[in-house]
């Protein structure tokens, strides 16, 4: 009849969360749409996040290594280094735009409807969308998936205008190298896009409130190791300090900024300024009110275990809700919130056993626990650590730089956390999250043949390390 429900779910957003769990739904029979506001579908990971910032990380180290000598000290000789900016760049949208277009096939493949258009919750059961030429079209749903991912925080008095004070948005599309570069900020997307604009050729310095780099959860031994190794490289931080103000002059920007907890004022002159706070949810006209879902004291909609909201049949993932702003986290959300609406079945996440990286040289990576976080829980733990110095293959290609560290049960030897320092740390840290999710004890993976030589034997190193007190290469 005409009063049924066009669509079993409309999903609003097609970033990692929203174009995966689409996928996901109509692959279990749900007739789906996907709502998305932006040119091309793959939200902020695709077009402006993962992939983009990946892709100038990879050709800027390459760069860096022939300009800095480092091929040279290999046997590899040429003259006239030179940037090609635009070529540099031109790589990085070509990566980005197919794989925004291969969401769009998908698509089709999977039978997913998608719709261009900004839409909003105008009822429960209800999405209207507002089209580009400003019509509106009602869709009818079973099921709704809010999946609007997040924005930059703003700093507040600071105006990004994406060209001299830029987000992480304009900081992916410079169209020079600035001489002088401030990054307020060294949590990731500090760490990730200072180094690629100071490996072209910019000097970049960081500044950030706390008084280490990587954000929180980075256990400290690979934080104070991972600063000596960016400073190496010519990153310049300022610890303990925050930013109070900047301003536009004619020949740049004045960025002020004074000590954590006041004092030591001082002006940083800079060609660029990079404002990466932090995101937000970016909840804006989504018509919550509509059907009385509030928004929580961090901005975020609260879901229960199948994630759904306070409202019934309206559902919401990845960076809007609760946990880590990661496209792998909204991805198994998404796959798991549509299978539990098409199924009954409930599958669950272990948040404990989502992997973090930082995509930098050399890569960082942790799971599980950090040796701060176990201290205050008063946990007993045993730590095995091994050096790359010590790894064969990081020998042979002289990549010796960082450290694997183990966290193990002083008393069940299970593994609770391990942090990887090293050239291939974010491959690596996956077969942790597997070993962690069977519960494997330091000597499970100890145990476990290791290709030799390759860079993951020196997770077998620091388990056996962890577990047995002694390595055999260390
Ligand atoms: P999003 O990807 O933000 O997608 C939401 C989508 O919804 C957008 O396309 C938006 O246009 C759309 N939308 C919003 N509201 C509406 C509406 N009302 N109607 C229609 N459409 C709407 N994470 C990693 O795991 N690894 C990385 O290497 C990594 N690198 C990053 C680098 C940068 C520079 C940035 C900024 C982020 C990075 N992230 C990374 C984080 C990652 O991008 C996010 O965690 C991920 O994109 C979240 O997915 P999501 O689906 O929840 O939301
Ligand atoms: P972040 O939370 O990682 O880091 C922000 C940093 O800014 C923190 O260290 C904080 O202490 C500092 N800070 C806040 N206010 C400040 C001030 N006034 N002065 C000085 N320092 C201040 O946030 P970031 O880097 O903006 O990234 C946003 C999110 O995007 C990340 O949290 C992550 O979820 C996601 N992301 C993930 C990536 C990955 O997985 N490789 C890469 C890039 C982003």
């Amino acid at each position: 009849s005409s009063s049924e429900p066009q669509y079993d779910l409309v999903v609003i957003g097609s970033g990692p969360g929203g174009y995966v769990a689409s996928i996901k739904a109509a692959q279990l029979g749900l007739k789906t749409a996907c709502v998305e506001r932006n040119a091309t579908y793959g939200g902020t990971c695709l077009n402006v996040g993962c992939i983009p910032s990946k892709a100038l990380l990879h050709n800027s180290h390459l760069y860096y290594m022939a300009h800095d000598g480092e091929f040279k000290r290999r046997g590899i000789q040429f003259d006239d280094i030179s940037l090609n900016l635009p070529v540099l760049m031109k790589q990085k949208d070509d990566a980005v735009k197919s794989l925004t277009s291969g969401v769009a096939y998908l698509f089709k493949s999977n039978k997913v409807t998608g719709i261009r258009g900004h839409g909003s919750v105008s009822g429960a059961g209800q999405v209207v969308v507002t089209k580009e030429d400003g019509t509106n079209e009602i869709l009818k749903a079973k099921n709704i998936l809010i999946a609007v991912g997040s924005e930059v925080t703003p700093f507040p008095g600071i105006d990004i205008d994406e060209e001299t004070i830029v987000s992480s948005t304009g900081a992916l599309s410079l169209n020079q190298v600035p001489k002088k570069m401030v990054v307020i900020g060294a949590g990731v997307i500090g760490l990730e896009l200072g180094s690629v604009w100071s490996r072209l050729g910019a000097e970049v310095t960081c500044v950030e409130f706390l008084s280490h780099i990587g954000g929180i959860g980075i256990d400290m031994d690979v934080s104070n190791a991972f600063q000596k190794l960016l400073t190496k490289q010519g990153l310049k931080f300022k610890l303990d300090t925050k930013v109070i103000g900047a301003e536009k002059t004619d020949g740049g920007i004045r960025v002020k900024v004074e000590g954590a907890t006041g004092g030591n004022n001082e002006i940083l002159d800079c060609n660029t300024l990079l404002v990466c706070i932090g995101r937000r949810p970016y909840t804006k006209d989504l018509g919550l009110n509509s059907v009385d879902i509030k928004l929580n004291s961090r901005g975020r909609i609260d879901v229960d275990k199948n994630f759904q909201t306070s409202c019934k049949g309206i559902y919401a993932i990845g960076d809007c809700i609760q946990g880590p702003m990661l496209a792998h986290k909204a991805e198994d959300e998404g796959i798991i919130c549509v299978e539990n609406i098409a199924t009954g079945r409930k599958p669950h996440i272990d948040y404990n056993c989502v992997p973090n990286v930082i995509y930098t040289h050399p890569e960082v990576a942790w799971i599980g626990k950090s040796e701060e976080q176990l201290k205050q829980e008063g946990v007993k733990y045993r730590i095995g650590k091994f050096p790359m110095s010590a790894n064969s293959r990081a020998k042979t290609v002289n990549e010796i730089d960082g450290f694997v560290k183990v966290l193990s049960n002083d008393r069940t030897d299970r593994i609770l956390g391990v942090h990887i320092i090293n050239s291939v740390a974010g491959e690596l840290v996956n077969e942790i999250a597997l070993a962690m999710e069977y519960g494997a004890s330091c000597e499970d993976l100890s145990r476990i043949c290791h290709a030799h030589p390759t860079w993951s034997e020196s997770l077998k190193e620091a388990h056996l390390q962890a577990y047995f007190g002694k390595a055999i290469n260390f």
